[in-house]
């Protein structure tokens, strides 16, 4: 079966200067009619390098509960490390649309990994002006590289090399979220599948939009993984649901967005919330952006942690294995 991705749909929209119906979303959800503009909060902007360890715990444990969502500015990551990741996925985007559907994600595999643009038309028929490509980068057990990209050259190195820092990032935020819940350092490492815990790679790419103003990128949802660590290009789309309004998240240069994914706000009993974000896309610009989602192996049991429930604070949510709730979530079934 042909699939038609939305970098080809782009391409013939921009000609006749609109969109097919399927893309143009309800009034309930169109972003010019649902973005709240003028005075705007921000999501909290922190400095990863703040040699206050108590300070830092405090800032991320607060923006974790109050927006589920922050940037962290002076990470660490060396900027030609981020520069080439980002070239090596534009690249591969650029390539002719055959030669991306090697990486196409088979249409019955049971795995999220591959090259798509996502098949199934969401409720009221809906369709994302996105289309993306994920892969495991981590542990080396879960990568299969059947799904990196062999063009262009650098892909594999580039990635790798953005790998092994992402996962400092990771698990800083693990130790300093662990610490915001009063637990030790590693604590919360451990219980979301220690050296096991997966690191699932997802590049989207948002293709210039002739009606910005109808359509959407990603749709409004929640991240399953227990945090995300997300590096945008320099194109503004990510907005972030907050009292009851939509907002953007402005770009910052050099800024990782991270997001707390819903593993997280049930290990915490809901003190870290599980933000609900979506993308909006533009006229002339392509957005592109690398979330890289930390989740538990499979068959790892999350419920809330036994040392954050007590008897004022029993707990909101069932433990179950990771791969039950990714079934419950994907099939709209209650958890
Ligand atoms: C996602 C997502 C946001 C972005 O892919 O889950 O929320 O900024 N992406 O692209
Ligand atoms: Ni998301």
């Amino acid at each position: 079966m042909e699939v038609e991705r939305v970098q080809t749909i782009a391409f013939s929209s921009i000609l006749v200067d609109t969109i097919p119906p399927e893309f143009i979303r309800s009034e309930k959800e169109q972003p010019a009619l649902t973005t709240c503009r003028g005075c705007i909060p921000q999501v909290p902007t922190i400095d990863f390098s703040d040699p206050d360890e108590g300070n830092l715990t405090r800032l991320i444990a607060e923006a974790s509960s109050e927006w589920g969502m922050f940037q962290i500015v002076n990470h660490g990551i060396p900027t030609e490390v981020i520069t080439n990741l980002q070239k090596a996925g534009k690249e591969f985007f650029e390539l002719p649309q055959e030669e991306k559907e090697l990486y196409a994600k088979p249409p019955d595999s049971k795995s999220i990994e591959g090259y798509g643009s996502k098949l199934q038309k969401e409720v009221e028929g809906k369709k994302a002006w996105v289309d993306h490509l994920f892969h495991n980068i981590w542990p080396p057990s879960a990568i299969n590289y059947q799904y990196w990209p062999k063009n262009p050259p650098s892909y594999r190195a580039v990635n790798e090399e953005y790998c092994k820092w992402v996962q400092g990032v990771g698990h800083r935020l693990l130790s300093l979220l662990s610490l915001g819940l009063g637990l030790e350092k590693n604590e919360l490492k451990e219980n979301v599948g220690g050296d096991e815990l997966k690191y699932l790679l997802k590049i989207n790419y948002y293709p210039p939009c002739p009606r910005p103003d109808l359509a959407l990128g990603v749709v409004a949802h929640t991240d399953m993984s227990c945090i995300t660590i997300l590096l945008p290009n320099e194109v503004q789309g990510l907005q972030v649901f907050r009292d009851d309004h939509w907002f953007d998240v402005k770009y910052i240069p050099d800024a990782l967005v991270i997001h707390i994914g819903d593993q997280l706000e049930i290990l915490s009993n809901g003190k870290y919330k599980s933000v609900l974000h979506r993308t909006t896309v533009t006229k002339q610009m392509t957005r592109m952006s690398w979330p890289v989602f930390l989740e538990p192996p499979s068959e790892f049991a999350i419920g809330p942690l036994p040392k954050v429930i007590n008897e004022k604070n029993p707990p909101k949510y069932q433990k179950k294995k990771y791969c039950d709730y990714v079934y419950c979530k994907l099939n709209k079934i209650a958890q």
